[in-house]
């Protein structure tokens, strides 16, 4: 295992830094964004169906949340998103119309499996899995599949199989807005470029390591943590404080930046390190207005700021640039500086990072 490491001192280390590669890989060979990216029989299923119904867990769940906003905002086709284990024990509305769509990882965990065959049982036929592992359950059981080239992910807390199903997903986002003729041929030339120059825009971010490790002696001491979002960065948000709480053991929540007044500034003090991810993009005002709402009751903020948005550090302001705002596709870059962050956090506290107590990296059982 040592050799394998190599330089890194943790798989999750590792993994994080697999990352420009993994996506290098999970985008080789795409030239455009025709359906047959996911199968030769995607075409007609794909103008068949009416809307989206994306089943998952952790983090390929919060996957599944950023997609939708993907999916509403390009393609203009409906997304409903489900926990796995709850979908499979309620009563919903089947729709025949609908593409059920799962994302996994390992393809064998029980209870995505378990959504799946309730969803076929409930008269939904149209079947498509992102799924990491080409030998799966799940790849066998639905009539189509993308499978995403991160290559073997053995720490517990997922990183590159989450960026490449994020990579996956914005895939079937363009090749959905395509057939239903909101992309034209320039944009889509623009975006097959952004999509190639990810590799090197998450290379910047991950340089960045030395600046977060600085933080982390300090961010390690709290016992609780706040992560705020808006809009595509609130999936983001999501992943990043379930990171740390899986690796740290440091209890973490995430919230809309809108939704602080309505619950979570109560716990605002100056105990409360508040996690900010903080994109250049139209909400950008109003995440500034909610960092003043927890500057103004002594909360710590940590933020992570795209070069472009004139946040500055100031007492109780603690910023790391990176890049400017990569669009669309910035969910991305911003969630591997959450990925350094947990695990450095991690680090300082001594925690098993690749084998999280009480977890597993599959659950193949309910
Ligand atoms: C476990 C792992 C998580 C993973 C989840 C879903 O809880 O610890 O890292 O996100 O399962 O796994 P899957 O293989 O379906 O993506």
């Amino acid at each position: 295992a040592a050799a394998e490491l190599g330089l890194y001192q943790h798989y999750m280390q590792k993994e994080i830094f697999e990352q420009p590669q993994a996506l290098a890989d999970t985008l080789q060979g795409i030239e455009d964004f025709s359906p047959r990216i996911f199968g030769e029989n995607a075409q007609a299923v794909f103008e068949t169906v009416d809307s989206i119904l994306i089943l998952a867990c952790g983090t390929s769940y919060y996957a599944g949340l950023t997609a939708k906003y993907w999916l509403e905002a390009k393609a203009g086709i409906p997304v409903n998103v489900e926990i796995a284990s709850e979908y499979r024990y309620r009563s919903s509305v089947p729709n025949p119309n609908t593409l059920v769509l799962t994302i996994t990882q390992s393809g064998e965990t029980a209870d995505t499996l378990a959504a799946l065959r309730h969803a076929k049982e409930q008269g939904m036929a149209h079947t498509l899995t992102i799924c990491n592992v080409a030998t799966s359950a799940m790849v066998r059981e639905c009539e189509l599949a993308y499978i995403t080239r991160a290559g073997v992910e053995i720490g517990v807390a997922s990183t590159k199989a989450f960026t490449t199903q994020l990579a996956g997903l914005f895939l079937l986002t363009l090749v959905f807005a395509r057939l239903r003729g909101r992309l034209n041929p320039q944009q889509e030339a623009d975006y097959l470029r952004e999509l190639r120059h990810l590799p090197a825009a998450i290379s910047a971010v991950l340089a960045l390591e030395p600046q977060i490790i600085a933080w982390a002696e300090s961010f390690s001491r709290y016992e609780n943590a706040l992560f705020l979002g808006r809009g595509l960065h609130y999936p983001i948000a999501l992943e990043g404080a379930l990171k740390l709480k899986e690796i740290s053991y440091i209890h973490a929540e995430a919230y809309p930046a809108g939704e602080l007044k309505h619950g979570p500034l109560a716990l605002v003090t100056e105990q409360m390190p508040v996690v900010t991810v903080a994109p250049r993009d139209d909400l950008l005002d109003k995440l500034k207005s909610n960092m003043q709402e927890v500057r103004a009751r002594g909360g710590q903020l940590f933020v992570f700021a795209d070069s472009d948005t004139h946040i500055h550090s100031e007492p109780g302001i603690h910023v790391i640039r990176l890049p400017e705002n990569y669009g669309v596709l910035s969910p991305l870059l911003h969630v591997v500086a959450l990925q350094l962050l947990a695990y450095h956090a991690a680090l300082v506290r001594g925690t098993d990072v690749d084998k999280p107590r009480n977890l597993a990296k599959s659950v193949t059982v309910e």
